[in-house]
């Protein structure tokens, strides 16, 4: 079965072509840092959310950025403008900066919009995972582009988060 990704700009690579490469540049770069090889060869597998198997779930449910929700949409979200569309938008409780979360808080305390991303580092975690907190990060964060692109809801890292950040910049 393959999984086709309608919001990657290169389709006719195919998904295990991507992963494969991936790893295969951080292998070169970071020779000693094994976890890493494996979370580049494994972090997009929760793709899998598309296929019948899986649950057959629609694009927009798997692939395409992540952010937080909660609290105010950022300008810097792919496709913001249909941020106006969802009810959250209006409401003072989640519209604003900070929204439902403090200063700091820690992205683990952050619900995310859903995606592969997400599923990826559940199912890692369901399954004990012994990858460090850093390829859980990179797994849950790496399509939250407003953060590792633009920069944007820095405000709710804690120093944890701060320092995975700096390998998660490597990994894209
Ligand atoms: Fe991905």
């Amino acid at each position: 079965m393959i999984v086709v990704d309608e919001s990657d700009p290169d389709l006719d690579e195919p998904r295990i072509e991507h992963l494969l490469q991936t790893a295969e540049a951080i292998r070169k770069d970071y020779p000693n840092e094994d976890w890493l090889h494996l979370t580049a060869l494994i972090h997009d597998l929760g793709k899998v959310l598309l296929l019948p198997s899986f649950g057959g779930l629609p694009q927009w449910a798997v692939v395409g950025d992540t952010f937080p929700v909660g609290c105010a949409f950022d300008q810097s979200i792919v496709h913001r403008k249909y941020c106006k569309e969802n009810p959250d938008y209006n409401n003072p409780s989640y519209n604003t900066k900070y929204g439902v979360y403090s200063e700091g808080c820690g992205l683990d305390n952050v619900l995310m919009s859903w995606g592969h991303d997400d599923y990826m580092c559940m199912v890692a975690k369901e399954n004990k995972t012994t990858l460090p907190s850093a390829a859980l990060f990179v797994i849950r964060y790496h399509s939250f582009y407003s953060l590792h692109k633009s920069g944007a809801y820095k405000y709710l890292l804690n120093a944890e988060d701060v320092e995975n950040l700096n390998w998660l910049q490597i990994f894209k």
